[in-house]
């Protein structure tokens, strides 16, 4: 495959070892088309672009979080903004563990490991005890970033943390994923003329990847698709994956909370009628676009969360939906502004970078409103103060 052939022009080029990645990683993908009859669906082609071992995006060495493109990353998320994210989650993430009376933290995708960090610090200082933090990430390459934040930004509390190559069956604690969910591959389904098509991803005569779409093939598909009540052209995402990953964790659980903080809305608003593009989206050095196709490897595939969906996997597991509502709604009831009080104002150089990150956590132009939090837990029989006002499970 011509690599450019996919590449808007207004993307920065990648190096060459970078490109020779990305192509190797792409014959590999080609293959697996071939030999599955010339179409795969979606969901497998974003799962290889993502995590192929030393070569997907999370698999191989890329940058990745960072604020700005010329550090080499592709986009910020809430820890990376600001270290008052990880002190203000630790409040609700305490009242979990002294509600359920246990003593373990597990974290889903870590990323640099700044939220660990910043957790271990922040409890601590809450004189909250806790014995274990345990890190679950499919990337293997994130792992020694991880150790190296956590030794230089939390070097008493390190040898609490360990990284887990396998789930444990069961699991008493506070488990927490900060996005996720948004990194889990979907599948794709067009409608057009009153029907229904899953489209996935073929390899035309030139060797680029295309688009194409195939019949709508299993019969729980068909009627989930059916109860949407479309009309017109129309692409959605369906999230197994995410659904799979929320039942696997709900189902270990046996006592304490599991936090699942992403962007995402509630089913009758992922699939109104004006999102008909659907929410897919790529992230390469700082700038959003829609083809999945560019640098496969080297640039993020996300698409939005649909909670609905995840609220109902949790709780066929038996798990209790403990809450459910907007980060910004979140972060204010747990007392991030109370967080930001600890700094003194006088201190401009501490202050307004962290007044300025809150102001983006919370705002409902940012990052407050897309952003939700969703809670399950079992054993816990209080509301957490983080929900006590806006919940909003009834929207769900
Ligand atoms: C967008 S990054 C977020 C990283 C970090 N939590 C943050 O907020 O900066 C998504 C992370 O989720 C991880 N991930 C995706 N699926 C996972 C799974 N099933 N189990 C554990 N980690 C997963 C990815 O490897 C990646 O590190």
């Amino acid at each position: 495959m011509n690599p450019k052939a996919h590449q808007p022009d207004s993307l920065p080029a990648p190096g060459p070892s970078a490109l020779a990645q990305s192509e190797t990683l792409a014959a590999q993908i080609r293959a697996e088309i071939a030999q599955a009859g010339g179409w795969l669906p979606f969901d497998r082609y974003m799962e290889r672009a993502l995590y192929a071992p030393g070569l997907g995006y999370y698999g191989g060495g890329s940058v990745k979080f960072g604020r700005r493109p010329e550090d080499g990353s592709d986009f910020i998320t809430a820890p990376e903004l600001s270290p008052l994210f990880a002190a203000t989650l630790a409040r609700p993430v305490a009242q979990a563990l002294e509600a359920s009376g246990t003593h373990h933290l597990m974290e889903f995708g870590a990323g640099t490991g700044k939220l660990a960090a910043g957790l271990l610090n922040a409890l601590e200082a809450l004189n909250v005890p806790f014995d274990t933090y345990s890190i679950v990430d499919l990337s293997g390459e994130l792992r020694e970033r991880q150790r190296a934040t956590i030794e230089a930004e939390a070097p008493a509390l390190a040898s609490r943390v360990r990284w887990l190559d396998a789930l444990p069956e069961q699991f008493e604690g506070v488990l927490m994923g900060n996005e996720v969910l948004d990194a889990m591959p979907v599948r794709l389904f067009v409608h057009a003329a009153d029907a229904w098509r899953e489209r996935g991803v073929a390899v035309h005569d030139d060797g680029e990847f295309a688009f194409d779409e195939r019949p709508v093939s299993s019969p729980e598909d068909a009627a989930f698709l059916a109860s949407l009540e479309i009309e017109g052209a129309y692409l959605a995402e369906t999230h197994d994956a995410a659904r799979a990953f929320t039942r696997t964790i709900c189902t270990m659980l046996t006592r304490g909370a599991a936090f699942l903080i992403d962007y995402g809305f509630p089913r009758h608003e992922y699939y109104h009628a004006q999102r008909e593009q659907g929410t897919l989206m790529c992230h390469y050095r700082h700038r959003a676009h829609g083809d999945p196709f560019v640098y496969p490897g080297l640039q993020d595939i996300t698409a939005h969360v649909e909670f609905t969906g995840i609220a109902e996997a949790g709780v066929e597991t038996g798990a209790d939906l403990l809450g459910y509502t907007s980060q910004g709604r979140f972060l204010l009831n747990a007392g991030i502004t109370e967080v930001l009080g600890d700094i003194d104002p006088a201190d401009s150089a501490r202050f307004l970078p962290a007044a300025n990150a809150v102001q983006k956590l919370l705002s409902e132009a940012e990052m407050g409103e897309l952003f939700k939090v969703i809670a399950f837990s079992r054993g816990i029989e209080e509301t957490l103060d983080a929900f006590a006002s806006g919940d909003r499970t009834h929207t769900l």
